[in-house]
């Protein structure tokens, strides 16, 4: 054999993905099985969900959906999810299983053998590792039961890793949290040493996102100006969750105090009429456009040249107003229109008026926030949002918990990219 068939042949074992079939049970840790998710799937995995019943209590199908890529099964008997890829096939699918969380119950039920549902039924199917992290209260992980059970599945040939020591949801202390997901990741990472974070795929490679973030500010003379409070962390939190997608980032910002991501296209701008001449002028070249800035809606209709003077006994002052454009509508209702996203800032009724500014500036994608509450939002480095789009005639929700604007941003792009992918497909 040539030295140039074995470097081939090498290479293609390298890229071989790997194909892990996540089993979700019952438990408050379920959540953190999403962060799992989207770090495995950035490892270059090709992960599909498999929930149980107890599972959907805690968390959807749709999160796992639009985090893996992949549709979710949770059925033994689905003739449309056998008809697709069966439990058996399924079963033979996966290089690894893992199982996060692995409630008292699976575990039990996996020591006895039984196949009572899909996914104890796959990991008595499978020919696979089966990996586990068990979380339940600290009592249900001591009892003699559960140990006893923990060793039996040690003795299959299955490997637990943790629980972990600590505070607990129900407020206990003591062994039985489930691992971290980035310390889950690293384990299974060491399991599986081909995934690696270099693989990882890069859904917006070779795509143009632009964003607009922060406020505008519309001058009343050379030394004053209207704006807003927006301090243009959500909008440069997206900046960078595109960036890591693998897009080409325009960012068209507001005066704000923040650095920009490195790698981004920066586009500084001070006023409503500035940001659309720069969303305008990159248009042509992009594929997908959030609207996250803060866009004044109103500025003086003439703004002086020189500074403003008081005058002698001047009580008050009136400022004529005129409406500034509209950036994300004009965007939307552009003949090379991009897959358009906006935002809609309210203090009251918010998923109402949002899904109403979604369909009347003719958006893709609407992503409502509440910004009365002063927890969250403007300057806040938390937020909790709701992302509204139309899937054939039905308005549609994902409501993530409230998180790090950083987290938050990931998970939003994830379904941009998953709509924006189910709309190119038509
Ligand atoms: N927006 C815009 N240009 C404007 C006003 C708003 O591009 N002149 C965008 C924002 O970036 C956001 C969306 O429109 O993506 C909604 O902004 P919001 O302030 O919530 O709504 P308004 O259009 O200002 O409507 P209202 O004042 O009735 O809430």
């Amino acid at each position: 054999m040539s030295d140039k068939r074995v470097i081939t042949d090498e290479r293609m074992m390298s890229a071989k993905v790997v194909r892990i079939l996540l089993g979700v049970s019952g438990g408050i840790a379920a959540y953190k099985t999403a962060q799992l998710t989207r770090l495995l799937v950035k490892s270059g995995a090709d992960v599909r969900v498999v929930m149980t019943e107890g599972a959907q209590a805690f968390i959807t199908p749709l999160t796992f959906q639009a985090l893996s890529g992949n549709s979710v099964h949770t059925h033994l008997l689905d003739p449309e999810a056998e008809a697709g890829m069966g439990h058996i096939e399924l079963a033979k699918w996966a290089d690894l299983i893992v199982i996060a969380p692995a409630s008292a119950d699976i575990m039990a039920r996996l020591a006895a053998g039984m196949a009572n549902d899909l996914l104890t039924t796959l990991c008595l199917a499978t020919e696979a590792k089966v990996l586990l992290a068990p979380a339940m209260n600290q009592a249900m992980w001591r009892h003699p039961a559960t140990q006893r059970n923990a060793t039996q599945l040690t003795d299959y040939g299955y490997r637990l890793l943790g629980p972990d020591q600590g505070e607990q949801a129900c407020g206990d202390v003591g062994l039985g949290r489930m691992l971290e997901p980035e310390a889950l990741a690293e384990l299974i990472q060491e399991a599986m040493p081909s995934l690696s974070p270099s693989a990882a795929p890069q859904p917006l490679a070779g795509k143009v996102v632009t964003i607009t973030a922060g406020p505008t500010r519309e001058a009343v003379d050379p030394v004053r100006y209207i704006s807003n409070h927006s301090s243009g962390k959500m909008g440069f939190a997206l900046a960078e969750a595109a960036l890591q997608a693998g897009a080409h980032v325009n960012l068209i910002a507001g005066p704000v105090q923040i650095a920009a991501p490195k790698g981004v296209n920066l586009l500084p701008v001070q006023s409503a009429e500035q940001m659309l001449a720069a969303s305008l002028s990159v248009i042509d070249q992009t594929d997908i456009f959030i609207a996250a800035a803060a866009v004044a809606d109103f500025r003086p209709a003439n703004a002086a040249d020189q500074k403003m003077k008081k005058q002698a006994g001047q009580n008050e002052m009136v400022l004529h107003l005129v409406q500034n454009p509209d950036i994300v509508a004009t965007i939307a209702q552009h003949e090379q229109r991009p897959f358009t996203v906006g935002f809609a800032a309210e203090t009251q009724d918010v998923e109402i008026y949002a899904a109403d500014k979604l369909v009347r500036k003719n958006l893709d994608m609407i992503i409502a926030n509440d910004v009365s509450r002063t927890d969250i939002g403007f300057n806040s480095d938390e937020n909790a949002v709701t992302l509204l789009w139309q899937h054939e005639g039905m308005l549609q929700a994902h409501k993530p918990e409230q998180a790090a604007k950083q987290q938050l941003a990931q998970d939003l792009i994830e379904h941009i990219i998953a709509q924006f992918c189910h709309l190119k497909q038509k």
